[in-house]
């Protein structure tokens, strides 16, 4: 081969590496190659045929001439038979010649048969050559590769998008699982319907205010879900009763949250202490609640999330023996329990977010829908507000 020839073929041959590994999308690349494929070999027309996906049919991927040419009806067994990637000269009888077809070039990757690059008659009428073979099956090799890389994305991006659909699919199930068990919790005591689906909102609204990942938050919404669990082994007389409990009695309600931590304690969550969350969902800050009387600072962020959650969702419910408090009324409640019961770095992310949903400004509201309806929200607005900055100038100091 001569010098200069050789000189062009090289620099052809890195015009099709810049196209293989541009951004261009598929189609475009494909253009490409047929392009510095027929620059490169002087020829009139070309053809880059491949399999489609998914029957497997070969279909002109991008072409320029050949238009009468049906690739479906193109005889494969010559190309199957020739050696991998080595171009030939369609025989005179085929339908590939009668269109006009020089130089065919099979398309192979190792074992698989990718497809072929037709050719048509130089500008110049003259053969191809043994070196215009020669520097066809570098080209061929370029592209076939190309083909089944791109065959192999498309594969993967389905595989990818079957395998979201499936992990949906598990999460909905997932979450009906956790819902109907929620609801199994809730139906023992006819006040506490929906008690669970709240608690887990209202975590998740607090935890999200205070920047927890996403993971994270879905952690504590299972939490929120599942903290009473164990008021399955209590009596329904018991939770339903109207009037005010013995202390044998309390001691018997009181041991839900052991009981919810053994339960969950043996199921592996993929989230890190969720059954301690749930097992001190009644600790209070101050050493006073149960069932291990801890103090805050052996108490995680997540406990102190579901606690407030639970006690709002508890005071704003009517239960057997009392009625509910109005919303202001439950604020104040827990402003004065700050500190002894409540942390004040969730309840400041509590009226944060609150004062956000009253606003308007969070598109799914997790607390707000479920308030009384009687609610003025523009008290509790203003309420919110002097909370925050008085909890926010303790935080400021603290
Ligand atoms: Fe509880």
């Amino acid at each position: 081969m001569e010098l200069r020839k050789a000189l062009f073929n090289i620099a052809s041959l890195s015009d099709l590496g810049g196209e293989i590994t541009s951004e261009k999308d598929f189609q475009e690349k494909l253009k490409s190659f047929l392009h510095v494929v027929l620059g490169t070999f002087l020829a009139s027309s070309g053809a880059i045929a491949c399999r489609d996906r998914p029957d497997g049919r070969i279909v002109f991927a991008e072409r320029k001439g050949f238009e009468k040419l049906a690739p479906q009806e193109i005889d494969l067994s010559p190309l199957l038979a020739a050696a991998k990637n080595e171009p030939y000269r369609p025989d005179g009888g085929s339908s590939l010649r009668a269109e006009g077809a020089e130089a065919v070039v099979p398309l192979w990757v190792k074992d698989d048969f990718i497809g072929f690059i037709l050719l048509g008659a130089k500008f110049t009428a003259e053969p191809y050559t043994p070196e215009d073979f020669e520097m066809l099956v570098v080209f061929a090799r370029q592209i076939a590769i190309a083909l089944k890389n791109h065959a192999l994305f498309l594969d993967l991006t389905e595989k990818l998008e079957e395998n979201r659909k499936l992990y949906e699919e598990m999460r909905r199930i997932y979450h009906d699982t956790l819902q109907a068990f929620a609801a199994a919790i809730d139906a023992k005591d006819v006040y506490t319907r929906h008690h669970s689906q709240r608690v887990a909102r209202y975590s998740v609204a607090i935890a999200r205010e205070l920047g927890w990942s996403e993971h994270d938050i879905e952690g504590i919404y299972v939490a929120g879900f599942l903290h009473d669990v164990g008021k399955l082994v209590i009596s329904n007389e018991l939770l339903n009763k109207r009037t005010p409990f013995t202390p044998e009695e309390i001691e018997e309600v009181r041991r839900h949250s052991l009981v919810s931590y053994k339960i969950i304690s043996q199921i592996r969550f993929p989230w890190k202490d969720i059954e301690k969350i749930i097992r001190h969902h009644h600790e209070r800050l101050d050493g006073t609640g149960y069932p291990d009387a801890l103090k805050s600072e052996d108490l995680s962020e997540g406990v102190k999330i579901l606690a407030l959650a639970d006690s709002f969702d508890a005071m704003t419910s009517q239960r057997a023996y009392r009625e509910k408090m109005d919303v202001q009324k439950a604020l104040d409640e827990l402003k004065n329990c700050l500190h002894r019961q409540f942390d004040d770095r969730v309840l400041l992310a509590f009226c944060r977010v609150l004062d956000k949903e009253i606003r308007g400004e969070l598109p799914e509201p997790d607390i707000l829908p479920h308030l009384d309806r009687e609610s003025d929200l523009s008290v509790i607005s203003s309420l919110l507000q002097g909370l925050i900055r008085e909890l926010s100038d303790n935080d400021a100091d603290g």
